[in-house]
């Protein structure tokens, strides 16, 4: 492979102007982090520890290897929404190491709302599983949760992946014989119940852990019965009577300990073996991407100079070179893995298409995992564009990536628009992660295009009426559009939503995915078969 030599002069007053910019939006998105990993309010966090609890990110610290990494996904879920009252959106859930092998951790913040779940909470519970599922990862559940948010109840209750899905996953996955184990460090009501009692091998904890169908007040409603939480569904009830629970543990600390024993006896799937290389830091510094991304997405930016800082040794094969160069491909390593790469490098085109067929055609027969690397505006328009058939092209791109059964790992470095957010494995195309940076925007088009849309739209229909848009309206019209997107399109917005797998700090990027794709490993690639493929 050939080294990628850099044109960047990092001494040129505008690469030092860029990575000021970029500087600032960093510390922002490193403080709205620090905020919202700090749990509930202080007064919250302070109970919860005079209770004799961990806290949840604590827990997970106890329950992972010692000084292995710990990726942890959609830490911004919720964020902006519900007043800030849900900050990661009441669950902690990522990827660590327990006796070596890579486990899906899935943790309630009792802190926030008492572990109850909106919304995004049960999107982030869910996509916790659906990775488990992809990867074929073990899943713990340290369950702290007083059940739905109740007032919240219709948006987290009847649906198809609403809170119910749950027990549904957690039978498919261990159907799969994927190791499913719950810890239960505090409340488990009512539907919640069904986290420990439908695990595998269920730990709880000693006058702290919870588990029952109605709580004592609902008992009381229902039956008349007095009865206190722990003589209804404690720790000695479910190990000693019930059955529901399998180990007795003293406190948190002892009942992270019996998990990690049951993990010593659990084996580690290694379906897919792929061939690892000395892992070789890239020649130029990763630092210098916030001197070159796109904080002014009008501003074209070489992604071969963000590929050089993300891959080993910046060594690439660039495959196609000089055809259709709006695309870059080509074959590198990150952390020793070989990875096949697909990156913007402007509007795509018919011919396009056809290159990013042939290179994911390539990666698919060689086993190869594809990293998608997003800033696009969309596919070309006019009239040139449509006769020559840049949709039957486009179609091919499309079909090919969600054909694809390689793992597929996307990182938006710039702009998310238009159908090119679908080609370049947006999050409908099934990547086994999607990650954004915090400069980055997702959006059906651009603020000013859709501006422009809906103002044409609008003229045209008061033409037809013989009336005509004035100026101010116009004006009016066009900034209200802009805010919107604006606001809709941001980084913040995409991860509080769960559209994303977390907002990424770009220097991390390497580390994040060379982790995801050593994840991958544990389930064997399945072949890829394609379709009806218009020509
Ligand atoms: N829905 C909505 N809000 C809830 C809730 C629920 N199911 N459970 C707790 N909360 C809220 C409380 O109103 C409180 O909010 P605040 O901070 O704005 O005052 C916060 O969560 C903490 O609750 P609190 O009872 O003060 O904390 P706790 O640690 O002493 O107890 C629980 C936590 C979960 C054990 C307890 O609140 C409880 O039993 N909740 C009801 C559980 C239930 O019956 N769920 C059935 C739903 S399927």
């Amino acid at each position: 492979m050939f080294r990628i030599q850099s044109k960047i002069d990092t001494s040129a007053p505008e690469f030092q102007k860029q990575k000021e910019e970029y500087l600032k939006i960093l510390t922002t998105y490193k403080e709205r982090l620090a905020s919202v990993t700090r749990g509930g309010s202080e007064q919250a966090v302070k109970r919860h520890k005079e209770r004799g609890k961990l806290l949840a990110r604590e827990r997970i610290d106890l329950l992972v290897d010692k000084n292995t990494p710990f990726i942890e996904l959609s830490q911004m879920a919720a964020i902006d929404l519900y007043n800030n009252e849900f900050p990661s959106a009441g669950i902690v859930t990522g990827i660590g190491l327990i006796h070596g092998k890579e486990v899906m951790i899935v943790a309630n913040d009792a802190t926030v709302k008492g572990g109850t779940y909106v919304k995004e909470s049960i999107k982030k519970h869910v996509r916790a599983q659906e990775i488990a599922m992809e990867n074929r990862l073990p899943c713990v559940y340290l369950v702290d949760s007083g059940g739905v948010f109740l007032p919240e109840q219709a948006n987290v209750f009847p649906d198809k992946y609403d809170f119910g899905r749950f027990f549904f996953n957690q039978a498919r996955l261990s159907a799969e014989k994927i190791p499913q184990v719950a810890v239960v460090m505090g409340s488990c009501t009512a539907g919640g119940a069904y986290v420990p009692a439908m695990s595998d091998e269920t730990i709880i904890v000693r006058n702290q852990g919870t588990i029952f169908i109605g709580g004592p007040p609902l008992v009381k409603a229902a039956t008349g019965e007095e009865v206190t939480a722990e003589e209804l569904g404690g720790g000695e009830v479910h190990t000693m009577i019930s059955g529901v629970a399998d180990h007795l543990a003293e406190n948190d600390v002892h009942a992270i300990q019996i998990c990690r024993n049951i993990f010593e006896s659990i084996k580690r799937h290694e379906y897919q073996p792929l061939p690892k290389t000395p892992v070789e830091e890239p020649l130029y510094d990763p630092e210098e991407l916030y001197g070159i991304l796109p904080v002014d997405l009008r501003k074209p930016v070489d992604s071969r100079e963000i590929i050089a800082r993300i891959i080993d040794g910046s060594l690439f094969h660039e495959f196609k070179e000089k055809y259709a160069p709006t695309l870059v491909t080509g074959f590198a390593r990150i952390m020793g893995y070989e990875v096949g790469i697909l990156a913007n490098n402007g509007v795509l085109f018919s011919e396009t298409s056809l290159k990013a067929t042939h290179f994911i055609e390539l990666c698919t027969s060689r086993n190869i995992p594809l990293l998608f690397l997003q800033n696009i505006t969309g596919f070309i328009v006019g009239k040139q564009y449509e006769h020559g058939g840049i949709a039957r092209d486009g179609a091919k791109f499309v079909h090919a990536v969600a054909n694809a059964n390689v793992p597929k790992f996307t990182v938006i470095f710039g702009g998310s628009f238009g159908a090119g957010n679908y080609a370049m494995a947006g999050r409908a195309y099934e990547p086994r992660f999607l990650f954004m940076y915090p400069n980055a925007k997702i959006s059906v088009m651009g603020g000013e295009q859709a501006a422009n849309v809906l103002i044409t739209v609008k003229e045209d229909q008061l033409r037809a009426k013989g009336q005509e848009l004035l100026p101010e309206e116009r004006e009016k019209m066009l900034h209200t559009i802009l805010k919107k997107y604006e606001e809709e399109g941001s980084a913040y917005f995409s991860t509080a939503r769960l559209w994303d797998d977390g907002i990424i700090d770009p220097v991390d990027t390497r580390k994040i995915i060379g982790l995801s794709v050593a994840i991958s490993q544990n389930k064997r690639y399945e072949e890829t078969k394609y379709g009806v493929i218009r020509m």
